[in-house]
């Protein structure tokens, strides 16, 4: 595996253990490949009133916004494990936002950071709605 997707996963996977997941009961991590080269990652913050809760891929977007990075070049996503933990359709919104079109890899990892499912933007929201359809 390459250096990089290695050290892609641990992060996802380390955001996960950070996440604040106590009524749902399912943390998730999420780590970005940002343009810049560097990792940015994020894990989902929940909230007693539930619909406030953030999720890991939102987060780690927020974590490349206040870092140098303006695109996403390959995300990770690391769940509970069991089941693929894919992400929500907002989520596949917002990567969308950063990661272009064309689309780049999605890999979903389980809590060990087994590699589960290779995906790409593009396959996970096919026809996506973006930057370039606003006249
Ligand atoms: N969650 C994420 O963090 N990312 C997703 O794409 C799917 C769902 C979180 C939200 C909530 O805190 C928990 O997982 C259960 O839905």
């Amino acid at each position: 595996m390459a250096i990089e997707l290695k050290q892609l996963i641990e992060a996802a996977v380390a955001a996960r253990g950070r996440a604040y997941a106590k009524y749902s009961n399912h943390p998730v991590g999420a780590a970005i490949l940002a343009d810049d080269g560097n990792i940015y990652a994020g894990c989902n913050v929940e909230n007693a009133a539930y619909p406030l809760s953030f999720c890991a891929e939102a987060n780690a977007i927020g974590t490349m916004m206040m870092g140098q990075g303006k695109a996403i070049r390959h995300i990770v996503i690391a769940g509970p494990g069991e089941h693929v933990c894919t992400p929500c359709g907002g989520c596949r919104q917002q990567i969308r936002e950063f990661a272009g079109k064309a689309g780049v890899p999605v890999t979903i990892v389980d809590r060990d950071g087994t590699v589960l499912l290779e995906t790409t933007t593009a396959e996970l929201l096919p026809h996506s709605f973006g930057p370039e359809n606003l006249s």
